[in-house]
This record gives C-alpha cells, structure tokens and sequence, in this order.
C-alpha cells in the first residue's frame, strides 16, 4: 500500500493533507496559543472525528486512553515530547518542602519518563511509587535508572482505577488530573486520591494554567487556577497554596502550569 504523506503543526501536533494548511494551524498557533476549529477541521485527526460523528448510533469507537499513551511512547523518546523536562525542579522543590523523611512513602501518578523519580532517589528517599497508564513510559524510565530502578515500585495502570496496597505520605501529578475532561473520571481520580494518602498527606496536582494550553498529545484538557481546582478537590482536601510555572517545551514554546498544593482533611 502507498505511504501517504502528511504535514504536522509542529506546535499542536495535528496532522494535514497539505502542507498550507499544516502552516496556517502553525501561526494560529504560535500566536493565540490556541489552536482554531476553521483550521483544525481539515486536519486528519479531526477528518476522523467528524467521520465518526456521522456514525450511525451504536457504531461509535471509545477512546482507548491506555492504547492512546502507549502508542505516543512506542513512537518518540522522552525528549521529543511537549512535557518533557530535564530538571523537574518545581516538583522537586514543592515536595522538599513538605519535610517528609526519608522512610516516608511517596507516588507519582502518570510519572512516565519523567526523570523526578531519578531526583527522589538521589534526595533518598526510599520508598518511591511511580504509576502510569503506559508501560512503554516506564520502561524508559526504567532503562535510564538502570539497577537503582530496582529501588522503585513501579506500577502500569489507570490512576481512577488502581489499587492503593499502602497509602502514601505524598502524591505527586503533574499534568495527568488536566486530561479528565470527564466528571465521572475526576471524581473517581479525586477519590482514589483521598484513599490513597495518609490523613494529613499531601497532594500536589500541576495542570495547565487557564492561559495555558488547550490540549496536549491532540487531546483536549481542563485548564485550572486555584478557584476552580477547588471544585473538584476541596470537599476533602484543604487548599494550601499555588504556585505558577512557565514551562519551555524541547522546541521552545512557552506552556502556563499551575501547581496546586492541598492536605488532607480528616474523615
Ligand atoms: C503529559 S504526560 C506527563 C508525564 C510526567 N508527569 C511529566 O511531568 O513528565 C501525562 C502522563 O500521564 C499518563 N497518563 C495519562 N492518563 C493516565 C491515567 N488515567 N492513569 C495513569 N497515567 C495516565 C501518560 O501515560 C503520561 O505519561
């Protein structure tokens, strides 16, 4: 079968027929920050939405979130991804801070192949969970820690659905809780969270900020400040504070997050 050729925004990442029109989504892009929709339709991925919208009922497809993940990790190093950062120093510093000792337990859900887990370990901590939906993302991580990633439980699976052995001291999320666009998957996140902590453990969430991006990997997310995390979050978890990062993708686009730091409340 021929190869067909497409051209990619190299800012949102949507695939076209032509490389015109892959241009326009590009300067869209680059100044609004936004992609926009009279562009975005004539891209494939949204061909295929809009193909499937006109499904007859009952023929729908369901998003494969965890096909999704692994495709994108089978298919790009860690360094080519939009996420990916070389020094995690914001989380690094927000967990510090907490004071936690060294036996303390600590996860990071939809870690993927971030290096914070290399971080945690030098800082010694000993026991460090890193989960995620996507066992090609771990084995990167994996692969880079080499024998000190015996060190780590590793975990490959849904953070709304996995099974909390021994609850945590501290949870750590940076960018995964933006993409449950969906109430029933929040609400399920919100409380695997809650079980998962010790009463007094501390979550820290980094999502994009309201300027921030729209969607990441071509998948939509919520954006958040520190009103609207609290919807989801502040029935059982106290709000301590924010703190806002302006994160520099590998190809040099600036991306608005917020971290957002909350404890526990008692049962
Ligand atoms: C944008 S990346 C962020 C990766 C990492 N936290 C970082 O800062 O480099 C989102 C990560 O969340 C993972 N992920 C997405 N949905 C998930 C879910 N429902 N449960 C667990 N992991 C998930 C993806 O596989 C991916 O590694």
């Amino acid at each position: 079968m021929q190869k067909e050729t497409l051209f990619v925004c190299a800012e949102c990442g949507l695939h076209y027929r032509d490389e015109k029109t892959a241009d326009q989504c590009r300067q869209w892009c680059l100044q609004n920050n936004s992609c926009n929709m009279a562009i975005t339709r004539f891209s494939v991925e949204r061909s295929k939405k809009m193909e499937a919208d006109q499904r007859p009922e009952g023929e729908t497809r369901v998003f494969d979130r965890k096909a999704h993940w692994e495709k994108i990790y089978a298919e790009k190093k860690p360094g080519e991804m939009s996420w990916y950062q070389e020094d995690p120093a914001m989380s690094l510093r927000l967990i510090e801070e907490r004071g936690l000792s060294p036996e303390n337990r600590l996860i990071d859900v939809g870690g993927g192949a971030s290096v914070l887990v290399d971080r945690l370990l030098e800082k010694r901590y000993q026991h460090v969970t890193v989960l995620d939906i996507s066992e090609n993302a771990l084995r990167h991580a994996q692969a880079r820690l080499g024998a000190s990633g015996n060190n780590v439980t590793w975990v490959v699976d849904d953070v709304t659905k996995f099974t909390v052995s021994e609850p945590y001291h501290l949870w750590h999320d940076r960018a995964v809780f933006h993409f449950l666009t969906d109430e029933e998957d929040r609400k399920a996140y919100v409380a695997k969270a809650y079980q998962a902590l010790v009463k007094g453990g501390v979550l820290i969430v980094a999502s994009f900020a309201m300027d921030g991006p729209t969607q990441c990997s071509n998948l939509p997310v919520q954006q958040y400040d520190a009103e609207s995390i609290r919807r989801p979050f502040g029935e059982k978890f106290e709000f301590l504070r924010e703190e806002g990062e302006l994160h520099r993708t590998p190809w040099g686009k600036d991306q608005k997050f917020g971290y957002f730091i909350f404890r526990k409340k008692a049962e």
